[in-house]
């Protein structure tokens, strides 16, 4: 058999012939202008470059139809004035000959939050099938919308489309999934109207039906209009399976000329977007139950990075489209390296959610695995025009990108690490159940570096010595950070250890644990020993997730809902106070909690290591001396490869 050979065949969408059966789902780039919503250049640098890798469809990020509906930093489409910019985006895309769809989208009750960060709030409408309070505390109330705004809306979406024709796109996709607006009207649990619009599925689905045949009657019958839906919301109350099965071939019946198929609904946006500890291809079944009852294509999104997975989910008819979100983002050459039957190239997307951190997104939208991401020509590797001679000291993640970096840019590179393996503490964050890919990015940053030509000591501690026999032009110290320890009383008992050497298997532990610290390394230990049948608490001095700043709200809330699934005890905003021989204090409200522990595990944060980079420093005062990564200061992963990376092409 051919490989790959159903996901490298092509394919129709309505009149759309596309290439391979491989499609860029649509993924807000934070790369725009905030308060109108143009396109800015780095946006067309980034779909140019995903085009350029060869996949058969580029669905843009979502964009705005009306003004009323605007949200910040989103794409506008609603008005001609946006079309030259959206035309850079078509005609970069055409340049490699890709095709590409634009979303259009009404975030419907969403609004309400949204009108709160924008320049002029009381322009925004917030038009909901019901006006249904929703949204955490604050129980914010969308505006029912009448009869006159749904005609609104939907000749919002039609003029939307024929704007996105006008912009040279080959097609649009219309936004019925993850509770917007659309699908607020698609879902029982928001739509509790009681005219044509609200009741059973059907009359759910006739606003969706309107839109997608308003939309083929402004754009024609050849301009291909592909619908995204979710399969199920998975929330009690919202869209089943059993209302798709029903609305999906109205939709199609209204002239969909394609259903991709999503799942979840905003309130659980963590299975929409599902990490490592989610299964692989996570909505194909749904996709595969709504492709038996309707003739159009069907497209399947939601964590398929794999392209043999891809291939076989065709193979098997649960699909006739696979769409990859974050795994174009990781790499946007897999499908070019796929097609060649480079898999072992493809640098995979690890699912640790990073992209969707909104404090490391504020930059614009970036990956642990690709930090050229968004900066996608400033990123392009240049030979040095001055060779010299680097010593980079450190093999973790920070040293490894650095040293290939360099090496693949002509200078002389020698790499120094102490143990006897690289890949420093990722090394154990990968041992974690459903890491494994985190475990071949390091195999795969190795190779390169071995690819690259640059030297590599082994199990050689970075004396001043050492540098004083290497004679290096410049040294990048890269050395990482420790465990911290606790300041507290007991912290130095017996059977207090940590996480990581918990990891490691370096230590033995009771069956009554509390774990200190409550960030992802917390979490994970907690949930490895909770499912070998241990007794957990985990204690934390602020919120679970929350350090200097929170981690990723999707990763956090599937890991908290894995914990409490196992009954894992867990006191937030409780500072530990002591720990004694059979247990700890934590201070809970004003008073003192006694939990009872023959383990006490701490994952309380790490500390630099800032020696090597001193005494070299000290010993070499004429050198060029560098400090990047958690030696630097102590961070993750992510800031760890985007300064190697950086420093690399710096020098
Ligand atoms: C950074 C980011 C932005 C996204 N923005 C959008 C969007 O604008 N419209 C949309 O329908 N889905 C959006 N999504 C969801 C993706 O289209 C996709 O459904 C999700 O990432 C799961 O697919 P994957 O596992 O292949 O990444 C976004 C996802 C990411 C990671
Ligand atoms: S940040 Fe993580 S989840 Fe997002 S694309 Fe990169 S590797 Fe994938």
């Amino acid at each position: 058999m051919k490989r790959l050979q159903y996901l490298f065949s092509p394919g129709y969408i309505g009149a759309m012939k596309l290439d391979n059966r491989l499609v860029m789902a649509p993924m807000g780039t934070s790369s725009n202008d905030y308060t109108e919503g143009f396109v800015l250049d780095r946006t067309v640098d980034f779909y140019e470059e995903r085009a350029k890798g060869g996949v058969g469809l580029i669905i843009c990020q979502s964009s705005m139809i009306l003004v009323e509906s605007c949200a910040p930093g989103r794409l506008s489409i609603w008005d001609d004035k946006f079309i030259p910019g959206l035309r850079k985006i078509a005609d970069a895309v055409h340049r490699h000959g890709g095709k590409c769809a634009m979303q259009i989208l009404h975030h419907g009750k969403l609004l309400t939050s949204h009108r709160k960060r924008m320049e002029n709030p009381e322009k925004i409408i917030p038009l909901a099938p019901s006006a249904i309070p929703w949204g955490g505390k604050n129980k914010e109330v969308p505006i029912e919308a009448t009869r006159e705004d749904i005609l609104r809306l939907v000749r919002g979406f039609a003029e939307a489309a024929f704007r996105a024709q006008k912009a040279g796109f080959d097609a649009v996709e219309v936004n019925g999934a993850h509770g917007y607006g659309i699908g607020q009207f698609l879902s029982p649990r928001t739509n509790k109207r009681n005219d044509e619009y609200g009741g059973n599925p059907e009359k759910r689905a006739r606003f969706a039906c309107e839109i997608v045949s308003a939309i083929k009657d402004r754009v024609g019958s050849d301009f291909p209009v592909i619908f995204r839906m979710s399969g199920s919301e998975f929330i009690k109350g919202g869209i089943s399976l059993d209302d798709s099965l029903i609305q999906a071939p109205l939709i199609a019946g209204a002239g969909a000329d394609a259903l991709e198929v999503s799942g979840g609904v905003v309130e659980m946006a963590h299975i929409t977007n599902p990490c490592y500890l989610h299964p692989d291809a996570i909505f194909s079944d749904l996709a595969a139950s709504i492709k038996q009852v309707v003739s159009v294509p069907v497209m399947v999104v939601g964590k398929i990075g794999d392209p043999e997975l891809a291939e076989r989910l065709i193979e098997c008819k649960k699909a006739d489209y696979i769409v990859m979100g974050r795994p174009l983002l990781a790499d946007p050459y897999l499908p070019n390296k796929a097609k060649a039957g480079d898999l072992d190239k493809i640098r995979r997307c690890i699912y640790c959610n990073n992209c969707w951190d909104l404090t490391k997104r504020s930059r614009g939208l970036c990956c642990t695995v690709n930090p050229g991401l968004l900066r996608e020509k400033e990123f392009v590797l240049k030979k040095t025009a001055n060779p010299r001679k680097v010593l980079v000291i450190g093999g973790g993640l920070a040293g490894i990108e650095t040293a290939r970096t360099l090496a693949n840019r002509g200078h002389q590179t020698i790499l120094c690490e102490k143990d006897t393996a690289l890949g420093g503490q990722w090394n154990v964050a990968s041992l974690l159940k459903g890491k494994d890919l985190y475990a071949r990015f390091t195999q795969q940053l190795c190779s390169d570096l071995v690819e690259s030509g640059a030297e590599v000591m082994l199990g050689r501690e970075a004396t001043v010595e050492l540098v004083r026999q290497i004679s290096p032009d410049v040294v990048i110290v890269a050395t990482g950070a420790v465990p911290r320890n606790l300041a507290v009383q007991g912290a130095d008992l017996p059977h207090v250890v940590q996480a990581l050497d918990v990891l490691k298997g370096k230590v033995e532990v009771g069956e009554k644990i509390v774990v200190v610290g409550g960030r992802s390394l917390g979490m994970e230990t907690a949930l490895m020993l909770a499912e070998k049948g241990k007794r957990i608490s985990i204690v934390t001095e602020r919120a679970l997730g929350q350090n200097h700043h929170f981690m990723e709200r999707y990763t956090l809330v599937t890991l908290r809902d894995r914990l409490i699934q196992q009954g894992v005890y867990i006191y937030p905003y409780s500072p530990l106070e002591e720990i004694c021989d059979d247990g700890v204090y934590v201070l809970y409200g004003s008073n003192l909690l006694f939990i009872k522990a023959d383990t006490v595990v701490l994952a309380v944060g790490v500390v630099s290591q800032k020696s090597v980079y001193e005494n070299i420093k000290t010993a070499f005062p004429g050198m060029e001396v560098y400090t990047i990564g958690d030696s630097l200061e102590a961070r993750d992963a992510l800031e760890a490869i985007r300064e190697g990376a950086e420093i690399g092409r710096s020098i």
